[in-house]
């Protein structure tokens, strides 16, 4: 995929990057990091915080913006943290420079985690903090193969239905569907009908919750035990 991409700023004063060929931001103009802290943290990774050992996928690592927070509340929480996390197009330095998303990290632990994810090689497990596992993958969702019942949390960041349709396909959800435990949960910011319906198709049990300001509504994905 070779197209332009931009850093903008959002307007929680936390920048993004835009790509102007399909008018698509990797995070919501209204606020990429207050976006992520909603979608994924309350309420993806927050449901399982009583588990303290956690395996998350991440389809869509781009900017590591919602890594590097949930390193953070992994620390804060002394989770044990196994993140996978998958990415066809990995972001440069210049754009990692650019977004200065170490601005945003509180203090010094944490930028240097930041940078160590960013710096960990792909393919292969690295250890960020005690808390804090990273396996970074660089492949294509569509040909990615995960074993069943892996992965307690998925952080579905792909871009969206109308510019990567490809990405939320029924069939790209019944594979994630299999690679979740019973009671797993896949979190998306999008809220659209037809993905909610091939989700449901999928075997997901689905709940609209309220999205990020800025967005009325986005979706929890769960994968419960078969009532027989
Ligand atoms: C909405 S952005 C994700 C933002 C990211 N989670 C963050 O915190 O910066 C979507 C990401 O999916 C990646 N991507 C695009 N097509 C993909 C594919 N076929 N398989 C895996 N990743 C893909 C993009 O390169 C981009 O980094």
């Amino acid at each position: 995929m070779i197209i332009k991409r931009e850093i903008i700023e959002t307007s929680d004063g936390s920048k993004t990057i835009h790509l102007p060929e399909w008018n698509e931001n990797y995070h919501s103009h209204h606020g990429a990091l207050q976006e992520a802290k909603h979608v994924f943290l309350k309420n993806g990774l927050a449901d399982y915080a009583q588990q303290k050992k956690i395996n998350i996928l991440e389809v869509g690592l781009g900017t590591a913006l919602n890594a590097i927070l949930t390193c953070q509340e992994a620390t804060r929480a002394n989770l044990e943290i196994q993140y996978t996390a998958l990415e066809a197009y990995p972001v440069s330095e210049d754009e990692l420079l650019a977004l200065n998303y170490e601005s945003l990290l509180d203090d010094e632990v944490a930028k240097s985690h930041y940078q160590n994810i960013h710096a960990a090689e792909w393919n292969e497990n690295h250890m960020i903090s005690k808390n804090f596992t990273i396996h970074k993958i660089q492949a294509k969702l569509e040909v990615c193969k995960f074993e069943e019942n892996q992965f307690d949390i998925i952080y579905f960041d792909a871009f969206g239905p109308r510019v990567q349709g490809e990405l939320w396909s029924l069939e790209i959800f019944q594979k994630l569907f299999a690679a979740l435990k019973i009671n797993g949960l896949l979190v998306t910011y999008c809220a659209k009908g037809q993905v909610k319906r091939d989700l449901k198709s999928a075997g997901f049990v689905v709940e609209c919750v309220p999205g990020p300001p800025g967005k009325r509504e986005m979706t929890k994905a769960f994968k419960r035990a078969v009532q027989v």
